[in-house]
């Protein structure tokens, strides 16, 4: 039986490129909230011993996550024999150890939740620093996604003579992908985050970009400090303001407004959160993620 997409609302784009990408019909759902602010859903036609996907993208997860939770189980009711979810962000990857005395591990509690719900994730570059793997929290199989490929072929495409920066230690593994598919130099600044919002950036003592295009490249912008700061940092020491290029455009409050008033020439994000600097498709990559599971 061929596998059919839902899309969460807010995430038709996503699920219609799947869709075509992959060539499965999507589902229709009836969502709305109660007067009380509960959900309501109402799956259209017959979703019995099939594979359904569920394109459900988890920036601001906290409403999302508990809806895809109840539209899984609804699908799992309704005889649906696979349920898949793709979420280009994955949520709660950063709260990956306890930091400070009294906290918890959110991301674990996250990975646990989402698992009691799907038959399997596919997501995009999810932060993973001090989790490993996402088999090290999810208990249902998972396929990450890696942007790099689609950032060095955009960065082919649009910039001549290139310099890729990453602006702090955890960026260096794509980073160092992107330069050498892209054949460029490219360096990692050192990053000291206080808060927050409170972030310092240097770059190594005797890096000289030369006459090339600053990239910066993170895998997410949130509050866009880390952005900024690098961009600032590198107006003052090497007079050159650089292209920003995020995997997750989470923007938090203004944090593209700033990253543009902080120095940076341009903003293009990868299209796993929809926002307006989305220039980087990823469906080419995710569709075939998403057939191996199915
Ligand atoms: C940090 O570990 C990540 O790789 C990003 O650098 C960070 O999440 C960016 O956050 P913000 O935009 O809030 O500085």
């Amino acid at each position: 039986m061929s596998p059919e997409i839902i899309c969460y609302p807010g995430n038709e784009r996503l699920g219609g490129q799947l869709g075509a990408a992959l060539s499965c019909a999507i589902i229709d759902l009836e969502s709305r909230h109660f007067p009380d602010g509960e959900f309501y859903f109402r799956v259209s036609g017959d979703v019995r011993g099939k594979s359904i996907v569920i394109a459900c993208t988890l920036d601001r997860p906290n409403e999302k996550a508990l809806g895809v939770y109840l539209l899984a189980s609804t699908l799992r009711d309704l005889g649906a024999s696979k349920i898949v979810l793709v979420a280009p962000y994955l949520a709660y990857m950063r709260q990956d150890r306890v930091f400070h005395s009294g906290e918890g591990v959110s991301a674990r509690y996250f990975a646990r939740f989402l698992s009691g719900a799907l038959d399997a994730l596919v997501t995009v570059d999810p932060h993973l620093h001090r989790i490993g793997a996402l088999s090290d929290v999810y208990a249902i199989p998972t396929r990450v996604v890696h942007a790099a490929p689609a950032i060095s072929r955009w960065i082919k495409s649009n910039v001549s003579l290139p310099f890729v920066i990453g602006p702090d230690s955890e960026s260096a593994q794509w980073v160092s992908e992107i330069a050498r598919d892209v054949d460029c130099p490219f360096v990692v600044l050192e990053k000291l985050r206080r808060g927050d919002r409170d972030i310092e950036v240097s770059l190594p003592a005797g890096t000289d970009v030369g006459g090339r295009q600053p990239i910066l490249v993170d895998d997410i912008i949130s509050t866009g400090r880390t952005m900024a700061e690098a961009a600032k940092h590198l107006l003052e020491v090497q007079s050159r303001t650089p292209i920003c290029v995020g995997v997750h455009a989470v923007f938090a409050g203004d944090a593209h407004q700033q990253l543009l008033t902080a120095g940076a020439s341009r903003v293009v994000t990868c299209d796993t959160i929809e926002h307006s600097t989305n220039e980087i498709d990823l469906t080419p990559w995710l569709a075939p993620a998403v057939a191996a599971l199915l």
